[in-house]
This record gives C-alpha cells, sequence and structure tokens, in this order.
C-alpha cells in the first residue's frame, strides 16, 4: 500500500544533458514496488512546484534497500529535483498505481519505449521472467541516450533508434519494431512514451494479434483520484468513461484505452 515517506537520498547522477539518476534509500520501496508503479515526489518545500510530480520506479535493489529514479528536467519541479543535496531527504508517496502484468505465461515479451517512457521499462525487463526479451528504445539524438548498459544486460536483444540518426537506426522506433515482429512472434508488447508512439505500438500489435499493456504519462494534479487532471477516456462496454491514470492506471491493457 502506498505510504507518505521521507528518504534519504544516496545518490544523485547526471546521466545526460537534463537527465539525472537519483538513488534513494527506502526499505518500503525497494522491497514492495512492482514494475510501472510510479512514486510521487514532493519537489520543493517552498511554495513553488507545490503539486507532486509523478516519477516512475526504474529500478529496485532488494538487497541494499535503494530504488532508483530517472528523470528528465522538464520545468519548475523536475529542476528543483536535480538540485536536491545527496543525504538530504525527499517526500515521496509510493508505490502508487496499476503495475504491468509479467506473470509467467508470456515466454517472448518486447518493450517499446520513447524518451521518458524507457525507465519504467527497465524495471519490468528485470521482474520478468520470460525466456526472451526484445528492447526497443527512442530517442532524439545520441546525447540523450541513457541506461544503454542496464537495457543490454536485462534484455536478450537492444534496438535503438534516433530522430537525426545519430546513433542506432535513423527514425522511429516502430520501424524496428514492425521488423521483428514476424521473427518473434512476442506473446505480449509492453510501451511507454510519446502518445503518437504508444499508438503505432498499439496499432501493430492489434494487427498482428499480440497482447498490448500501455503505460500512460499523463499529466497529474493530486494523484490519488480526486481532481480529473489526468483522465483518459477508456471502453465500457459499446460505451465509454473516464479513467484516472494515477489511480486506475498508468499501466492499461490497449483494448481499453480509447486515444482520440
Ligand atoms: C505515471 C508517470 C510516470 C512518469 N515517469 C517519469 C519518469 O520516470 N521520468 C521522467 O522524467 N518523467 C516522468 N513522468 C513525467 C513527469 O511527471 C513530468 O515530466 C513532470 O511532472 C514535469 O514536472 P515539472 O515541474 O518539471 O514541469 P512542469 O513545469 O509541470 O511542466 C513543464 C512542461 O513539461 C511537460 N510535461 C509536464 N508533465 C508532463 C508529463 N506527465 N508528460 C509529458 N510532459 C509533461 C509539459 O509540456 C509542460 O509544459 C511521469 C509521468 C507520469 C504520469
Ligand atoms: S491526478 Fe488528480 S485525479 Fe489523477
Amino acid at each position: 500500500m502506498a505510504q507518505v515517506l521521507k528518504e534519504k537520498i544516496a545518490a544523485l547522477d547526471k546521466l545526460a544533458p537534463g537527465v539525472f539518476k537519483m538513488t534513494l534509500k527506502s526499505e518500503i520501496i525497494a522491497q514492495t514496488a512492482l514494475p510501472g508503479q510510479f512514486v510521487n515526489v514532493k519537489c520543493s518545500e517552498g511554495l513553488n512546484a507545490l503539486l507532486r510530480r509523478p516519477i516512475s520506479i526504474c529500478n529496485v535493489d532488494r538487497d541494499s534497500n535503494t530504488f532508483d529514479i530517472v528523470f528528465q528536467i522538464k520545468g519548475i519541479g523536475t529542476e528543483y529535483l536535480s538540485q536536491k543535496k545527496v543525504g538530504s531527504e525527499v517526500d515521496i508517496i509510493g508505490p502508487l498505481g496499476n503495475p504491468f502484468r509479467v506473470e509467467g505465461e508470456f515466454k517472448k515479451i518486447a518493450v517499446v519505449g520513447g524518451g521518458i517512457g524507457i525507465f519504467p521499462l527497465l524495471n519490468l525487463l528485470k521482474a520478468s521472467s520470460a525466456e526472451h526479451k526484445d528492447a526497443f528504445l527512442g530517442f532524439r539524438n545520441k546525447e540523450l541516450i541513457v541506461l544503454e548498459e542496464e537495457f543490454t544486460q536485462a534484455s536478450d536483444q537492444l534496438f535503438i533508434s534516433t530522430d537525426d540518426g545519430s546513433a542506432g537506426h535513423k527514425g522511429l522506433i516502430t520501424d524496428l519494431f514492425i521488423n521483428e515482429i514476424d521473427k518473434k512472434k512476442y506473446d505480449i508488447v509492453y510501451t511507454c512514451g510519446p502518445t503518437p508512439m504508444i499508438k503505432k505500438v498499439v496499432e501493430i500489435a492489434h494487427k498482428n494479434n499480440i497482447r498490448c499493456q500501455v503505460s500512460l504519462e499523463q499529466r497529474m494534479g493530486c494523484g490519488i483520484g480526486a481532481c480529473l487532471v489526468c483522465a483518459c477516456k477508456t471502453r465500457l462496454g459499446d460505451e465509454w468513461e473516464y479513467s484516472h491514470v494515477c489511480k486506475d492506471g498508468p499501466v492499461f491493457w490497449s483494448n481499453e484505452v480509447i486515444f482520440d
């Protein structure tokens, strides 16, 4: 169950321009968090960045009781977070959200991530006991490629694309995913990243009868299901309803979500 915690920063490293990895000491998160879950972080003590910011749990280390979050500076909240000092405490609520389904029935899996959407997928790959795991990661350019070593270790094959061709395939990561589908016959694909990428992955998965789970990174307000800032449309029989990404997600089955 999610708890309000004050946890100590064990390390804070810059991985790429504007991208930071923060390691937090937390027995509760390290021992209980499931892949796909996130923490809601209070980035500043003052009136600035009043609302908590949701950040995915990227990695857990049960032996050392630590977990990692990796974040890209987007605005004031993540800027404040990047300026925290090692040894100081961060106020977080977690672990939050519905996790990815990683149980044993899925033997061949693929993850497709773009930008900040790659972070929850590392924890998923590590938690999955699938026989074959492929990772498809898309970045804007070579400078922004992070966690390559970690994804290489956690997967059987890693595919990388960049928008400008400065590393890996030039173009969309979904191009590489389509190429592998016939050869690999995945049982499930998990995806997280920009909405156009998620829509494309879902389209490919449905066309090829592959099960698919999506993790949505909607903007959030309250983070507890009370404000509707994070609303997304989901199917309810022949009708539709609004679901809360913070409470009902962030992970959904692809056929539950209605993308406008
Ligand atoms: C479940 C979940 C998990 C997330 N995991 C991560 C993660 O692991 N690493 C990470 O870097 N980010 C993650 N995000 C996104 C992160 O929460 C936002 O980037 C952050 O809240 C921005 O706060 P800010 O104060 O820095 O920017 P703000 O000042 O609030 O906003 C600045 C700009 O950032 C953009 N922005 C704000 N929120 C989002 C969002 N949710 N998605 C995309 N763009 C946004 C908007 O364009 C906005 O104009 C996650 C979001 C969700 C919902
Ligand atoms: S963030 Fe307020 S309902 Fe989800």
